[in-house]
């Protein structure tokens, strides 16, 4: 058995956020709290999509850090309940779209953020959403998922799959991505890649998810190195917004597997950006799960390889050429962290869906080969 759910109206194209205020009244929403980074209001882009709403934003927010806290979420909060916001538009990466939607789950439940703090957010009454993300990778703006973070270290947060939290609309303007810088357009790339790569390795993958991963990994390899060297390519730009938006609906609906248990891991003990952990086994993943599904070799010959080899070949060239470390010595290796990593690994919570089952012994010797 396999279902799809995926109620968000998708808009694509070069200059639509122009457009946003139709977009918004076509969904009914108004009295908008625009949440953005403080990147994107110094820009003057948050000005700009505030001014094409006509009207219907009514304030502006940049209380956005690069992951969502408690503390931030609540001054956003404040803000909303201040202006009597009746819905919330998010401008930004993964980021400003998770903080966006645990505000709106705050809101219409009538809470504060520390109540979702551990236990994930089980909110059923949430503010309408529109997403504009204005990076490509982390396809936030189709998903159930959001991350908070407790203030103090060691706080747990709530990461979930809730679909009522899923933004009512999305706007992918390719034209936000333009002056991305090129690392951060090398691991947003790679995070699209491996939520592809993912959604084929789920125990949830089916038909449907297949074709859209199959899709992503496609348009990424095109044109991510295209779009690192030279980030006023629109076509590469295009592409990848594409790509990114595209694996969101894939892992939207299969979920995130052994690439992000990895990167998890990874992240978790370099400190790296979440793109970059996430890319550095991903071709390890694409190999143990085909092993366990046969469909992944066919879905690697119709992205146009000879064979899953192939493509984890041409993913390993990829990851080199656009800068992305693949040894753990690029990252910092101190002796001991392969047996750290593999067991952190196996506990990470992607791997409940991975199709694959690798013991300790398989990790660890796949980390101690990247050493
Ligand atoms: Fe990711």
């Amino acid at each position: 058995m396999w279902q799809i759910y995926q109620p968000a109206r998708s808009i694509f194209g070069e200059g639509e956020i122009k457009n946003i205020g139709k977009y918004m009244a076509e969904a009914g929403m108004d009295k908008a709290l625009l949440i953005s980074t403080p990147s994107m209001v110094r820009h003057g882009i948050a000005e700009q999509v505030k001014a094409a709403s006509g009207g219907r934003i009514i304030e502006i927010s940049d209380h956005v850090l690069p992951d969502a806290h408690v503390s931030n979420v609540n001054e956003n909060i404040d803000i909303a309940l201040r202006i009597g916001a009746k819905s919330i538009v998010a401008l930004g990466g993964g980021s400003a779209i998770d903080c966006a939607k645990v505000t709106a789950a705050a809101i219409g439940e009538g809470v504060r953020a520390e109540a979702f703090l551990g236990r994930g957010i089980p909110a059923k009454k949430v503010l309408p959403i529109l997403a504009i993300p204005t990076t490509s990778g982390s396809g936030s703006e189709l998903t159930g998922d959001a991350g908070l973070h407790g203030d103090n270290p060691g706080e747990v947060g709530g990461i979930v799959m809730n679909p009522h939290i899923i933004p009512r609309v999305a706007i992918v303007d390719p034209e936000l991505t333009y002056s991305v810088p090129a690392s951060v357009t090398a691991n947003t790339g790679f995070d699209a890649l491996c939520h592809a790569v993912d959604a084929l390795g789920s125990i949830h993958a089916n038909p449907y998810t297949d074709a859209q991963a199959e899709c992503a990994i496609r348009l990424v390899i095109e044109n991510l190195e295209a779009a690192v060297k030279d980030g006023s390519d629109q076509k590469a730009r295009a592409g990848l917004a594409a790509a990114s938006h595209i694996a969101g609906f894939a892992f939207s609906q299969a979920g995130i597997t052994g690439s992000h248990a990895t990167g998890f891991a990874v992240c978790g003990r370099y400190h790296i950006p979440h793109g970059a952990g996430c890319a550095f086994a991903v071709e390890y993943w694409l190999k143990a799960n085909s092993l366990v599904r046969p469909e992944i070799e066919a879905s690697a010959k119709r992205i146009g390889f000879d064979s899953v080899d192939a493509l984890c070949e041409r993913i390993a060239q990829l990851r080199k050429a656009v800068g992305i470390a693949g040894t753990l010595t690029e990252l910092g290796y101190q002796p001991g962290d392969e047996k750290m990593l593999a067991g952190m690994t196996l506990h990470m919570f992607p791997m409940a869906l991975n199709a694959a089952k690798p013991s300790v012994e398989e990790l660890l010797d796949m980390y101690t080969k990247r050493i």
